[in-house]
């Protein structure tokens, strides 16, 4: 906490950073912390420990389960304080004065970062709401098809049953291969599962298991063809993968920004394509997309401010640096982990297919025990119930430190 003392205030002074003007526009505390001038790194090896550096997990806890919930950085933690204390020295006024005039601009930032336009997009309080938006509105007729794997999140699969239930639909969940080998395997069995009836695919972006990344252009392809709906249900994917929505083909996607974006709690959004918003009429959006309107009420204009932010912290960095550096912890765990016996790998191996997620089932031992003891050493990983498992997140922040000290625990504890 007192090297960040030690940072030059925020605004102004990080340099192109799109976040100061929200900053500059909505501060008026003077407790707040500040970014550290990344542009001061000599390697990209110190950059990440000033990621490090900004982050209220205590130095001696190792963090390795971002994909359940991220760590928010200081400076955007006390600017959603900052913001707070504006609110409520004037909720009207500020709600739908100030502050509430710059949460239109986290729309157009969630926009830019996945390549969207901003009248595409949703603010959602997280992934499974916006799935949920989707699952709520769309009309499809008994005995229709909705193909998604066995491997889903639940967050993904309550909309899915939903579905069935109301609407009479069929859904097929598909086995794919464990671990994933390649783009052709995956499209094959896909397609191999699309008949006249299927109306829908939904996948995870990234696995939720094993941090898969599902090749959704080239699945796109098939569903374009055949006027099926891709869905994406990307809460393991912006802030650890580039999101190109227009790319992936996707007719939606939806996101959290509380996991690997690392912003405030209770943040996300849901991207629908202009030609995908006709099938859909959500009660939520049916004033306007806007971020307050008559038919989403009134939303907590701090936090969203915060999800800015931290869209910005990730830009600042570059993505393409965070996505490089996260393969390259994975690469490195990986590595680590097939030199222990007593444990098998459940993720990818084929690097188009491979994100900063390791996932690994156990052969004899139980995970909870492991879990639990690695816990007892302040080592915090996310338990895999049904694969026996345990998965790794690899983000930025993490050192090849943390994955050694992580391995010798667990080579002792196996
Ligand atoms: C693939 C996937 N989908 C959905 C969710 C649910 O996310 P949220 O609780 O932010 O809605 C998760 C959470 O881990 C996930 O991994």
């Amino acid at each position: 906490m007192t090297s960040r003392r030690k940072f030059i205030k925020a605004a102004g002074l990080f340099g192109g950073l799109t976040a100061m003007p929200l900053l500059s526009q909505g501060f008026s505390s003077n407790e707040t912390s500040s970014l550290p001038d990344f542009g001061n790194a000599s390697s990209d090896d110190e950059l990440f420990a000033m990621v490090r550096q900004q982050l209220l997990i205590p130095t001696n806890r190792i963090y390795l389960n971002t994909g359940s919930l991220g760590p928010c950085p200081v400076h955007i933690i006390d600017a959603i304080h900052a913001s707070t204390r504006q609110l409520e020295m004037n909720p009207v006024g500020e709600n739908w004065g100030p502050l509430g005039n710059q949460t239109e601009l986290v729309r157009k930032k969630v926009a830019d970062f996945i390549h969207a336009d901003v009248e595409e997009i949703v603010l959602t309080r997280n992934t499974t709401e916006g799935l949920n938006l989707i699952a709520q509105s769309l009309l499809l007729n008994e005995g229709d098809e909705i193909i998604t794997t066995t491997l889903e999140h639940g967050g993904c699969e309550v909309g899915l049953n939903f579905l069935v239930k109301t609407q009479g639909v069929v859904l097929k969940k598909i086995e794919l291969p464990l671990p994933g080998k390649s783009i052709e395997e995956i499209v094959r069995t896909i397609e191999k599962n699309i008949t006249s009836k299927t109306k829908m695919l939904m996948l995870s972006h990234v696995n939720t298991i094993t941090g898969l990344l599902m090749p959704f252009a080239e699945i796109a392809k098939s569903t374009k063809a055949k006027g099926i709906y891709l869905i994406a249900d990307g809460a393991q994917a912006p802030g650890l993968t580039n999101v190109n929505v227009k790319e992936l083909g996707v007719d939606a996607y939806a996101a959290s920004g509380h996991k690997w974006i690392m912003g405030p709690k209770e943040t996300g959004f849901l991207y629908v394509s202009k030609k995908f918003q006709d099938k859909i009429q959500p009660v939520f959006t049916f004033s306007g997309n806007t971020v307050y309107s008559a038919s989403s009420g009134t939303r907590n204009v701090a936090t969203i401010i915060g999800f800015g932010l931290a869209i910005d912290f990730h830009t600042s960095i570059g993505s393409d640096k965070i996505q490089q550096r996260t393969l390259q912890l994975r690469n490195y765990c990986l590595a680590e982990l097939k030199k222990l016996g007593g444990l098998k790998i459940i993720s990818p191996e084929n690097r188009l297919l491979s994100t900063g997620i390791v996932s690994f089932s156990l052969d004899t031992v139980k995970n909870s025990d492991i879990f639990n003891k690695l816990k007892e050493q302040d080592i915090i990983v996310k338990l895999l119930s049904q694969q026996n498992g345990i998965r790794i997140s690899c983000h930025m922040f993490i050192s090849k430190q943390d994955i050694d000290q992580f391995v010798k625990a667990l080579r002792l504890l196996l």
